[in-house]
């Protein structure tokens, strides 16, 4: 027998968690076994320390909070073309990699899969991975090199994602397309109890896009980044339909600049934009949620009226392999967020809430940016590089995505 069941009954007891096998022997030999497997790997310590914080979610941690340099994209003057030339070199020498992290589902889009596989309604019908495929099969035939593309799949839309991709014959890519699948931790109710899907199995979350460094890492892709010769990757979403992965400038300053890490940022449409802006904290970069940043922070402004913490963040990253390794080492802090979970009560009855009744926790790609002692900031154009479709309606909509996408490619 692979599992110790008495061993695993008392590690249940001891965290108050003896329900999770309440219907163990309901379950088909396969699943009782994933099931075990599954109770193996968590780690009920940490679990029982995120369900307390979600009890003191007000207290917000002590940091001293800064704005960051960044330099304009566009006000580089002569040093533009220097930056340019040295990324362009780089890339060219296929030191370059991108990732997209698409783990999570069309939900708040209503649509039923992969976000990645989310038509937005262009003429062409050409799904948010389509487009940004034809935009590294164009970047590469431009350097002369095959850009490599890791994919970030959660279990949740895992095989969906793969079968999408074969079905469209990888759009000709294929043979520069990983995917590689990120962590997962399980969801409590309000009583701190870990919940049971409708599969009998615990019911899992993804753990946030900031477990990209780790399963990066874990999966084997950075070894297989090394092995092509890449020094430095891009990490992006996939809800960005101009989201610009290969970028010389970018990679220009970063190399001149002798930094592991560098960011884009747009400037904040307003104050209050629903965005996270760059920041240093405690003297290191990073970002700081629009949720935590009070009012009087985000209407400061500068001696030239710029706002002070105007860098919008648009999940447009570039590394050096070397900083992933070590931010893949370093576990981030988790952030709990209440939401609606389908699970099987004590009494084995399914049920479907109508509000938020369990927490899952993610970690944010962000807060791992204090590894690195410093990180280059480059202010972007909204309209070339930030077309996020995030609701269904209204702002980051497909609709404005739509239009931002056609008129910089000027399709209508
Ligand atoms: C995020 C940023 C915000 C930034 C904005 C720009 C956070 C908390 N905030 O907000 O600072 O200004 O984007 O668009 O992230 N993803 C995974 N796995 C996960 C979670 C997310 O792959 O477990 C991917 C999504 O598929 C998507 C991207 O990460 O491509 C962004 O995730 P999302 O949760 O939509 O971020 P926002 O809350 O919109």
């Amino acid at each position: 027998m692979k599992h110790n069941i008495e061993e695993i009954k008392r590690k249940l007891k001891k965290y108050g968690q003896e329900h999770l096998l309440n219907f163990y022997d309901t379950l088909d030999e396969k699943k009782q076994d994933q099931l075990l497997d599954q109770i193996e790997k968590i780690d009920f310590e940490l679990i029982n320390s995120l369900y307390n914080k979600t009890k003191n979610a007000d207290k917000k941690e002590e940091a001293v909070i800064e704005s960051i340099d960044f330099i304009d994209k566009y006000k580089l003057n002569g040093d533009y073309k220097y930056y340019e030339d040295l990324g362009k070199k780089a890339i060219r020498e296929g030191k370059l990699a991108a990732v997209t992290m698409a783990g999570g589902q069309g939900t708040r889009l209503g649509h039923n899969g992969p976000k990645g596989t989310f038509d937005i309604g262009l003429d062409s019908h050409k799904s948010l991975f389509e487009l940004l495929c034809d935009y590294l099969k164009n970047e590469s035939a431009k350097y002369n090199v095959q850009i490599p593309w890791f994919i970030m799949t959660s279990k949740e839309n895992n095989s969906a994602t793969i079968e999408f991709f074969k079905k469209n014959k990888y759009f000709g890519y294929e043979k520069n397309i990983h995917f590689f699948v990120q962590g997962e931790l399980p969801m409590v109710d309000t009583e701190g109890k870990i919940l049971i899907g409708e599969d009998g199995l615990i019911k899992e979350a993804a753990d946030g896009h900031g477990g990209v460094y780790e399963s990066l890492l874990k999966s084997g892709m950075t070894e297989k980044m090394k092995e092509l010769g890449v020094e430095w990757v891009f990490i992006g979403g996939v809800d960005n339909c101009l989201v610009k992965m290969v970028d010389p400038v970018l990679m220009g300053i970063a190399i001149d600049k002798g930094v592991t890490a560098a960011g884009k940022s747009v400037v904040k449409a307003n104050p209050h934009e629903k965005v996270g802006v760059f920041c240093k904290k405690n003297g290191k970069p990073s970002v700081i949620e629009y949720i935590d940043i009070s009012e009087e922070m985000a209407e400061a402004t500068d001696k030239d009226g710029e706002l002070l913490y105007g860098e919008s963040h648009i999940l447009c990253n570039l590394f050096n392999i070397s900083a992933i390794e070590r931010m893949g080492k370093t576990p981030l802090p988790y952030h709990s967020a209440f939401k609606k979970a389908t699970y099987i009560d004590k009494d084995g009855n399914k049920v479907v809430p109508d509000k938020p009744n369990a927490y899952k926790f993610e970690a944010f790609l962000f807060d791992a940016f204090g590894e690195v002692d410093d990180m280059a900031i480059l202010r972007v154009k909204r309209e070339e590089e930030f077309a996020p479709v995030k609701n269904a309606t209204g702002v980051d909509s497909p609709e404005t995505a739509r239009k931002l996408y056609n008129d910089f490619y000027k399709l209508s």
